[in-house]
């Protein structure tokens, strides 16, 4: 047998030579968004159980979080919040004096520079846990499953009205992940009409429902109580449906499309990507920082290197942005450790 001609192993042979071959940048902080709880009515942090690390943040604190976001350089923080009083119409959402509403004022007076998204969605706020507004089907008594429906067209209406108090409080992007159907086009129009011509829409385009964003629902209280989110977010055998998707969120307005989860779907963010050639951001959710958590805190794994070739996963397929819990801690990885894209 003759020996082989080409040796791949010459790229990888010293460390300098591997820099030489390297095919992709690796992650950045600016390439980072963290998500940001804030709960009303608290008056200090408290730890998410299945997210070691991650809080639920009172308003006093939010700020602060901004800017240590801001000075490490991130892309930007996205918010969720979790209201004192919920019903079944998911009123306390568009309340001006709102939990989020007051964050992202601020915010954006005390952190000037990092860029604010906000999650616009029914889930946090509503008394039975889900992202629309729940109606009995039509000859059933009982608000219980399998008797009801998500009401799209009411839905989005609600979700415009959200939008819009956020952009009043200052928001640079609004995250619509209802998945409902026309939730983009109702809400750019809602801007629009009211001025808001430089609010940016980051839609929610391929959002599975996955068992993934199991730690984020108590992070965020949001449980269904009933049913589940099947009948609005995508089913995971499905790849071709998220590139619909994405494309009609771009013609309703879109600024930016998502997919999420992450792990698991990155085919889905290298297929958009190319596809679609648009701005994209990956959500990789709270299921995901988790595992890596428990299995580094167990000392199964190292954290730092899994996590950075994990984003770098996301980045080589597609992804322009990155959604993360782990955005902090890699943000300052990477400031003490310039070098830590090409040793990990
Ligand atoms: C709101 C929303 C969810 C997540 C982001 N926005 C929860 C859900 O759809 O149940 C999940 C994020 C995560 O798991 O980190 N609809």
């Amino acid at each position: 047998m003759a020996f082989p001609k080409v040796r791949m192993r010459e790229r990888r042979k010293d460390e300098l030579t591997r820099i030489k071959h390297c095919e992709t940048s690796g992650v950045s902080a600016g390439d980072l968004i963290m998500p940001i709880f804030v709960k009303e009515g608290i008056a200090v942090k408290r730890e998410i159980g299945s997210m070691p690390g991650i809080y639920q943040w009172p308003l006093k604190d939010v700020a602060a979080e901004a800017r240590k976001a801001r000075d490490l350089g991130l892309g930007g923080i996205i918010l969720f919040g979790i209201p004192v009083y919920k019903d079944s119409l998911g009123s306390s959402a568009y309340n001006e004096g709102g939990i989020v509403q007051k964050a992202i004022y601020d915010i954006k007076k005390k952190a000037p520079g990092i860029r604010v998204i906000a999650d616009v969605c029914l889930c946090e706020y509503t008394s039975h846990g889900h992202c629309g507004i729940v109606k009995r089907s039509p000859g059933h008594k009982v608000t219980r499953s399998p008797d009801y429906y998500i009401d799209n067209d009411e839905t989005i209406k609600v979700l415009a009205k959200i939008a819009l108090s956020y952009a009043e409080a200052g928001v640079d992007f609004v995250a619509p992940s209802a998945m409902m159907d026309g939730q983009v086009k109702a809400i750019k129009e809602a801007l629009i009409k009211n001025g808001y011509t430089k609010t940016k829409i980051m839609a929610y385009s391929a959002k599975y429902a996955s068992s993934f964003y199991g730690p984020f629902r108590d992070a965020a209280e949001s449980p269904p109580q009933f049913g589940d989110r099947k009948t609005y977010q995508m089913d995971y055998h499905n790849s071709y449906e998220a590139i619909l998707e994405a494309r009609l969120d771009i013609e309703e307005g879109a600024d930016m499309i998502m997919v999420k989860p992450a792990l698991g779907y990155t085919d889905i963010i290298y297929r958009m990507k190319k596809e679609l050639d648009f701005p994209l951001a990956s959500y990789s959710v709270s299921g995901e920082y988790s595992m890596i958590k428990a299995a580094a805190l167990k000392g199964y794994i190292d954290e730092r290197k899994t996590v950075l070739e994990v984003l770098t996963g996301f980045k080589r397929a597609g992804a322009d942005k990155i959604i993360t819990y782990h955005a902090m801690e890699v943000a300052l990885w990477l400031k003490n450790n310039p070098s830590t894209k090409a040793q990990d």
